[in-house]
């Protein structure tokens, strides 16, 4: 199984960003995704981006139908976007708990926008689009940041709600 290792906050391939996919129908791009997958999987995420296995490419995985990480949230479809863009639907933002493959044992509490709406490629370069909300949209825009570099504790609006998950729940 082509199980990566996810790097961690620190990595570079984290704080850069990434590149647009150009070529689709590509051996490369589905054996990324394979090994995106399988790694997701591993690992017990809800998303993974491709910098997380140190490929700066714009794609990024997510969807579970239960995750033991967030037992609380309803299911989300299995998504594959590459070249993901988000646009807000709502101004309404909320805040929400969210960890991280790349930042293991930490929570931190996020503002995000209740509402988006995606477009981006599947693998085949076909396009997909539709509006997300809640811990889906939540996921998306947690996930993208990925491709610019941005991680959930740079969100973080007061650092006290910010903590190893084992003492804050
Ligand atoms: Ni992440």
């Amino acid at each position: 199984m082509p199980i990566k290792t996810v790097v961690k906050m620190g990595n570079k391939s984290l704080a850069n960003a990434s590149l647009s996919v150009t070529n689709f129908c590509d051996g490369e791009l589905i054996s990324l995704i394979d090994d995106m997958r399988d790694t997701m999987q591993q690992y017990g995420g809800v998303g993974i981006a491709a910098p997380q296995i140190g490929c700066s490419l714009r794609v990024i995985i997510f969807g579970f139908d239960k995750n033991s990480r967030y037992p609380n949230e309803r299911a989300v479809p299995f998504t594959i976007l590459v070249n993901p863009v988000l646009e807000n639907v709502t101004d309404n933002i909320i805040d929400g708990w969210e960890g991280c493959l790349s930042v293991p044992g930490l929570r931190g509490l996020v503002p995000r926008y209740h509402q988006v709406r995606y477009s981006g490629y599947d693998l085949n370069g076909n396009i997909i689009s539709g509006v997300a909300e809640g811990f889906h949209a939540r996921i998306l825009q947690h996930e993208v940041d990925h491709l610019d570099g941005i991680l959930f504790p740079h969100r973080i609006k007061d650092m006290k709600s910010f903590g190893y998950e084992d003492e804050l729940f």
